[in-house]
């Protein structure tokens, strides 16, 4: 059984969880995930725990990243190819790659995505669609080329949406809307897909120690700005949101859909 230790924190906040080596329990054997956006930040680690969990992993990004040391060590269960979520095209190659080489696709994460701050009054138009183009699009163009695969597997889909979707700071219009935009875009699919057999949810992280996270951790003024707001106190560690992603995409959650799980630490 693994044993959970905290650490000690300030009264009312939330301490981080830390577990011994014990055996992952193997919530996703002999299940096949693509994750997009898996060569870097949360989605390699959301790959790592996949991994862990008994999976086999695609992961896909433009680049191949730092995700190629992972893969080695998984190499009979884990791979990389390239794609572009804007190119529909490319996630079409990804979808059927996938599902050669694994022999179906029960689990996708549309996990890529990218911000550019600034002021509307600063933000460039070009900066705006180049959000729109990898956020929205990409998860849309995601979920269409994984639909035939997922309905054979009757599986299921997980979108990555961000605590800005619903909440506001300065200089975050587009990735804010981007994200909004994604979880109205969740819901729909969990309803038009659920006659199909396949869940469509999603993950909402806050202010993780990985990825575009960092950033945010190792600015001073970003800092003032959300950790007053969150009841943790502190960013969130990847494998705080990688556990509520294996949930979510696990048979345990089988009666979970159209959901958007909050993983922010209680950020208000
Ligand atoms: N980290 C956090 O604190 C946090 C919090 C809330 C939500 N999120 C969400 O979590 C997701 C991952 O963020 P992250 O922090 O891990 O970011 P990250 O470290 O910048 O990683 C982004 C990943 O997406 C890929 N990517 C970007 N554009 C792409 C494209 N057009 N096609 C295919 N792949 C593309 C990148 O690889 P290439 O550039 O090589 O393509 C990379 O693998 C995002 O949706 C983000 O909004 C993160």
């Amino acid at each position: 059984m693994t044993s959970i230790a905290h650490q000690t924190a300030p009264p009312g906040r939330t301490m981080e969880r830390t577990t011994d080596p014990a055996p992952v329990p193997q919530v996703l054997q002999g299940l096949t995930a693509v994750v997009t956006g898996g060569s870097a930040g949360l989605g390699r680690h959301l790959a790592k725990g996949f991994l862990a969990a008994g999976a086999r992993v695609m992961c896909a990004a433009r680049g191949a990243g730092d995700v190629m040391d992972l893969l080695a060590d998984h190499e009979d269960r884990a791979a990389f190819l390239s794609a572009d979520v804007r190119d529909p095209d490319s996630l079409q190659r990804l979808m059927s790659e996938t599902a050669e080489r694994f022999g179906g696709i029960d689990i996708v994460v549309a996990n890529a995505g990218i911000t550019r701050n600034g002021g509307v009054s600063r933000l460039s138009p070009q900066d705006w669609r180049e959000v729109m183009n990898t956020n929205v699009d990409g998860v849309f163009h995601t979920v269409r080329a994984a639909l035939p695969h997922l309905e054979r597997s009757g599986g299921s889909m997980l979108t990555v949406s961000s605590a800005m979707a619903s909440r506001a700071v300065p200089g975050a219009s587009a990735y804010a809307a981007s994200k909004a935009a994604i979880e109205a875009f969740t819901r729909c699919c969990a309803v038009e897909f659920a006659p199909r057999g396949i869940r469509v949810n999603s993950l909402s992280p806050g202010i993780l120690n990985t990825g575009m996270g960092e950033i945010v951790g190792a600015d001073e003024r970003l800092r003032a700005l959300y950790w007053p707001r969150m009841l943790a106190g502190r960013a969130g560690t990847a494998q705080e949101a990688v556990d509520a992603a294996v949930f979510l995409v696990s048979p345990a959650a089988s009666y979970v859909n159209g959901h958007v799980l909050e993983v922010n630490g209680g950020l208000m």
